[in-house]
């Protein structure tokens, strides 16, 4: 057995700093590529729900598995490298999360072991049963980006058997606007990404469903009238994605990675700074992305919670906390 040192402390594991990412803040709403590069040592992230996190990847991989893992036969060799890099990567630089025994990996937080001669047709479940973030694996081809691969058990609103095997500008077709401004960009992007410039960007949306898999859910329009601005600091939630993008040099594919961190919009109470903008930021979003994103059902009573959130603030003097990473 690989001896490891103890699990290092989830790093970003202070609820007290909730939300972790406030891409709002700059008050106003963009679609943009909006990408930042990271080290190659912050490709993972591991946060208090971890454990959870695992279990609930566990229990949709055993109930629904056709759903929440597919795979094209041509993305044997990426599938491998990605699990291949991801053992690396959490041995270097979260030791003690895994503990590698030969061909047996045992998830320290669950206890869980598994064999990797069991995953040998398909890695790339086995890579996702070890952190929280899916992973999804892109190949190039005709100029653009595939979707080849996948361990998706936290979609926001997608299906897996919609988009596998189609190319960015398919996948992204619902996306209000995407094809028009950022097909193009995010294509020569994918081709600047190597294994040491990993990159982030994040996606945000306020919803009202905190479930983790959400494989439907964009563009409802129904009032409901059990959304109100007394209840709603419980009701809605943030549901923000940390999106990495590494590449795996030998298959030549990228690996993007999803990690979801689902918030109670109660948590801006205590982070009046971040009140404004967002506030800011929904109102100038076009209608079509609002509808896309499903607001419509409480957009009333969030922007009347918002605006009392404001005004406490402005009363009790609150002056904004420095700016959190966008
Ligand atoms: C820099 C790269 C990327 C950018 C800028 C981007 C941007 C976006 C944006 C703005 C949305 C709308 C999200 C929302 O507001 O709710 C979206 C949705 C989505 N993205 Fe991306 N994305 C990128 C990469 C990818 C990749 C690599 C995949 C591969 C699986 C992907 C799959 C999706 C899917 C499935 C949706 C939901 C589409 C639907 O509603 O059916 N994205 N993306």
């Amino acid at each position: 057995m690989v001896k490891l040192s103890p699990m290092r402390a989830a790093v970003f594991d202070d609820p007290a700093s909730a939300p972790r990412f406030s891409p709002w803040d700059k008050g106003r709403f963009q679609l943009s590529l909006g990408i930042k590069a990271i080290a190659p040592a912050e490709w993972i992230e591991v946060d208090r729900h971890y454990t959870a996190h695992l279990v609930e990847k566990r229990r949709l991989l055993t109930e629904r598995h056709g759903e929440v893992f597919d795979a094209l036969p041509e993305s044997g060799a990426a599938q491998a490298e990605c699990l291949d890099r991801l053992l690396g990567h959490l041995t270097r630089d979260h030791p003690g999360l895994v503990e590698i025994d030969g061909r047996h990996l045992r998830v320290r937080a669950t206890g869980e072991i598994l064999n990797r001669d069991d995953f040998a047709t398909a890695p790339l479940d086995l890579a996702g049963r070890l952190v929280q973030e899916d992973l999804c694996l892109m190949a190039p081809g005709e100029g653009t980006w595939r979707l080849i691969a996948a361990s998706l058990c936290f979609p926001a609103r997608w299906r897996l058997a919609d988009k596998l095997g189609r190319p960015m500008s398919a996948i992204h077709a619902p996306v209000p606007g995407f094809n028009a401004q950022l097909a193009r960009p995010v294509d020569r992007f994918f081709a600047k990404v190597t294994a040491e410039q990993p990159y982030m960007r994040v996606n945000w949306s306020v919803i009202d469903d905190a479930t983790l898999f959400q494989p439907t859910g964009h563009g409802r329009s129904a009032f409901d009238p059990t959304i109100t601005p007394e209840n709603l600091g419980d009701r809605l939630h943030l549901r923000v994605e940390r999106q990495t993008f590494t590449a795996l040099p030998d298959s030549g594919a990228l690996v993007f990675g999803i990690k979801t961190v689902i918030d109670p919009i109660g948590v801006l109470a205590d982070r009046p700074g971040l009140v404004a903008t967002l506030r800011s930021t929904i109102a100038t979003m076009p209608e079509d992305m609002r509808g896309y994103k499903s607001m419509a059902p409480f957009a009333g009573a969030l922007d009347t919670y918002l605006a009392g959130l404001e005004a406490a603030a402005a009363r009790d003097g609150a002056t904004p906390p420095s700016p959190p990473i966008s």
